[in-house]
């Protein structure tokens, strides 16, 4: 009996390694396996689809742009992923959680925030 029930435990975990996509080498394909990773799409809607309890993120580069005067598109995503609270975006509640990317390899940040920057 317990043996089955291992039997059956490892058969599983084997499909759910062999289901996780490998890590793509390009950034913004790899950006876009990061954002699903953290389930960033909890919150924000992006190529069709999630919530809506952050900003639409459809054209987040354009919009990062003009957020604050002198900071470039890529440094405001960056910093709205590391530090949320740094600057709270006109009608949205300081909701967004802190530590997101606290466990993620620099390259994987690097590429969710080319990810992001690529949706003009
Ligand atoms: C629990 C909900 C929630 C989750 C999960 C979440 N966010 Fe947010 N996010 C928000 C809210 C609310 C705001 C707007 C308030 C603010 O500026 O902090 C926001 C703001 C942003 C902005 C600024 C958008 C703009 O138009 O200026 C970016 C970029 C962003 N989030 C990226 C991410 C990424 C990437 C992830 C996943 C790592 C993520 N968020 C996960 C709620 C969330």
């Amino acid at each position: 009996m317990m043996r089955r029930l291992l039997l059956v435990c490892v058969a599983i975990l084997a499909v759910g390694v062999a289901c996780e996509e490998p890590p793509a080498k390009e950034p913004v394909a790899r950006g876009r396996q990061v954002f699903r990773k953290l389930d960033c799409a909890r919150c924000h809607f992006i190529d069709g689809q999630g919530g809506h309890i952050g900003p639409d993120l459809t054209h987040v580069a354009t919009n990062a742009a003009t957020r604050r005067e002198g900071v470039s598109a890529e440094d405001y995503i960056r910093q709205s992923i590391l530090d949320p609270g740094a600057y709270v975006v006109p009608g949205y509640n300081d909701v967004m959680p802190r530590g997101l990317a606290r466990n993620l390899p620099p390259s994987d940040l690097d590429a969710l925030v080319a990810y992001l920057l690529a949706h003009k």
